[in-house]
């Protein structure tokens, strides 16, 4: 086949105004397809969604708040067709749960503890969803019920170790006493897409599941706690109080009671399960028998994204965000170099551990001038000692699995740069420049007086303790970066500044608008970003970038959204001088074009009422855009919920007591062309 190439890219849509509204807002010409809800039934023996708290059974249902997705083309006879725009399996993430909508009076408590019950449906309600989707002609959408395809991984899904982690002592649990088997995954954020169709998955804040008392301190070695606290293992009644329920899963709920001493038996030792998440995971669609692989060779953290660039004649870099305030930027390079045949790979399972398992981690440094350095997370001997700062105590790595287990403290030995919370990361897929997300920081971690190149903003508000979420960088960046030689396994690059969120009707002297925004694409908090694919018109030359913001700044004004951008190249702005009345300053603000403009960044989609917008793909033809969105009315209470998206979509009004869902949609053009062009 020829590739036609267009150049360059123009955003062809008239820009969304803010919206406050309940519905899901795309430009004119655009229509909105709601897709599969949560709840909804994926095998044919499941019953419909009642959606009023009586349901049970998610392992066989949609999962709630539906985040990262990527649709994998399905041929005729089921084997993978990348080409495909008219069939295909969706792996979407279902990251959380709005527990008060997913029983009949909300949670409750038996006696103080929560019914088991209840317990596994949320559990349930958590993971990923494999779900065949075909179009029935003219972009009619409909997924199928009785696909032999669909498949819901859950935090029960038996997974497998494999990296220089698997069969570590870290990894051993009751349930795996040799450490190379898993028990599912949970908070399953951001993702990947591989180059042998194969989709991998990352667990983000797994950490607050887990309980753990004042008793278990000690039951724990200094390095062993130490590294709990580094990692946010810290709650004292786990996330929705699991922790409470007479059970039969000892990890999320008791996890740790039933260990009456530090030499307990393994049977009932529980201490390391979660060592178990923080992980990326790689799930193989196309085989729904097939075991899941966390590949610990990429690092354990608070995993967001990890994109892989694949380029021919280079080893693969995969890019991973560390998602919580003052966290790292990560790149993951092969040892094997790529092998185009690898891609139509039957065994694609064994291309993951081919290219995922044996590599070098590295970690970043950005440098004030503009360049940067990947730093290499390699066990020796000599391996620098995590020193000791507040209440940690000095950290000595044994090995190459305690550098996977506890990637955090070896990036602190480095001396990476803390970051504004590094959320998803993407490629430009015809430059192969990398763009991050920096949702935003607050003053706690970010002062004044603590900024640094790559996260120049901070402000105090001068109004007082009133506006004191108003602190910090609350809009958040997006940082892009070039590798130096543009090859994936560089150890420099140069960087800057692409774009700064900002609220450009807010006197609040925190809207410092660098990018020089305005109603028609102003935004906050960053999270979500993609690239249409290269495979069509808008993903070719100068292809259009997509940014997806989860907001808490800007949310007063409108519902969290989703801009177009026209991408340039790294330095192609102008430095910019960043004067902070309150106190710091930074500089090192470049943007494409200096500023934003109407024609290079729009807005294209506004989201109901307390949504997040998350996933998005495209299908390979660029004519339907997928978009996940997240926890519709995520503050209202069972009885009087706060949204009743998407029972809203097509305009009807819902009884009050209606429930929201989260739901993944599909946005086509009435004309059926190409998506914002
Ligand atoms: Fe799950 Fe950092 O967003
Ligand atoms: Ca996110
Ligand atoms: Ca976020
Ligand atoms: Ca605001």
């Amino acid at each position: 086949t020829t590739t036609v190439r267009v150049s360059p890219a123009v955003l062809g849509f008239t820009a969304v105004p803010h919206s406050l509204a309940d519905v899901a807002v795309v430009p004119q010409g655009y229509s909105v397809t709601v897709m599969t809800r949560l709840g909804d039934p994926l095998t044919a023996a499941t019953p419909a969604y009642a959606n009023d708290g009586t349901d049970t059974d998610f392992a066989n249902r949609i999962g709630d708040h539906h985040d990262a997705l990527h649709f994998f083309g399905l041929s005729a006879t089921g084997t993978p067709d990348v080409n495909s725009s008219t069939r295909g399996l969706m792996v979407q993430n279902h990251e959380n749960i709005t527990e008060q909508y997913l029983h009949v009076n909300g949670p409750t408590t038996v006696g103080g503890a929560r019914p088991m019950a209840e317990a596994l449906k949320e559990i349930e309600c958590h993971g990923v969803s494999v779900v065949e989707y075909v179009d029935a002609g003219n972009r009619k959408w409909t997924y199928k019920q009785d696909s032999t395809f669909n498949r819901r991984i859950t935090p029960n899904t038996p997974m497998s170790f494999h990296g220089p982690a698997a069969g570590s002592s870290y990894l051993v649990t009751a349930y795996s006493n040799d450490g190379k088997a898993g028990r599912g995954t949970i908070n399953n954020c951001a993702n990947g897409v591989t180059g042998w169709n194969t989709n991998l998955t990352c667990e983000e804040n797994y950490a607050g599941y887990f309980r753990r008392d004042a008793s278990d301190n000690a039951l724990r070695t200094p390095r062993e706690l130490a590294s709990l606290q580094r990692n946010g293992i810290t709650s004292t009644t786990g996330n929705n109080r699991w922790s409470t329920a007479s059970t039969t899963d000892d990890r999320f709920t008791r996890w740790n009671a039933t260990i009456s001493s530090a030499t307990a038996p393994a049977t009932a030792d529980f201490r390391y399960e979660p060592n178990q998440f923080g992980w990326v995971v790689e799930i193989d669609p196309f085989n729904p028998k097939s075991t899941p692989r966390k590949r610990t060779a990429l690092g354990r953290f608070g995993h967001e994204g990890a994109f892989v660039r694949i380029a021919t004649g280079q080893k693969l870099g995969v890019y991973m965000g560390d998602d919580s305030r003052g966290e790292y930027l990560y790149k993951f390079v092969s040892t094997a170099t790529w092998a185009e045949a690898d891609a139509n790979a039957s065994d694609r399972l064994a291309m993951g551990d081919k290219y995922l398992d044996a590599g070098i981690l590295y970690v970043a440094k950005f440098n004030a001038n503009g360049t940067g350095t990947w730093m290499p997370l390699v066990y020796s001997p000599t391996f620098p000692v995590r020193p000791a700062s507040g209440t940690y105590p000095a950290y000595t790595f044994e090995s190459q699995a305690d550098i996977c287990v506890n990637t955090r403290f070896a990036a602190d030995a480095l001396g990476a740069t803390p970051m504004d919370r590094p959320e998803w990361t993407v490629g430009n897929p015809v430059t192969g420049e990398i763009y991050l997300t920096l949702t935003n920081s607050n003053n706690s971690f970010r002062p004044v007086n603590g900024t640094d190149a790559a996260n120049p903003r901070s402000y105090n508000d001068p109004r007082g303790a009133s506006n004191t979420a108003q602190t910090g960088n609350p809009n958040g960046h997006i940082v892009r970066l070039r590798e130096d030689g543009d090859t994936t396994s560089a150890l420099t690059f140069k960087w800057d500044i692409y774009l700064f969120g900002a609220d450009s009707t807010d006197a609040d002297p925190v809207n410092v608008n660098i990018s020089g925004l305005t109603t028609a694409n102003d935004f906050s908090s960053p999270d979500g970003a993609y690239f249409s694919r290269s495979t069509n018109p808008a993903g070719q030359i100068n292809p259009v970038m997509w940014i997806e913001t989860d907001d808490g700044a800007l949310t007063d004004r409108t519902n969290c959204m989703l801009l177009a951008a026209i991408p340039g190249r790294v330095g192609d702005g102008g430095a910019v001088t960043i004067t902070n009345t309150n106190g710091g300053t930074g500089t090192q603000a470049t943007i494409v074009g200096a500023k934003a403009t109407a024609a290079n960044l729009r807005r294209f989609l506004v989201g109901p009422v307390q949504c997040e917008i998350t996933g998005i793909d495209m299908t390979p033809d660029g004519r339907t855009l997928f978009v996940g969105i997240q926890h519709p009315g995520e503050s209202g209470a069972t009885a009087t919920p706060s949204s009743h998206w998407p029972y809203t979509q097509d305009g009807s009004t819902p009884a009050a007591n209606v429930r929201p869902r989260s739901a993944l949609i599909a946005i086509t053009k009435n004309d059926g062309g190409i998506i914002a062009l």
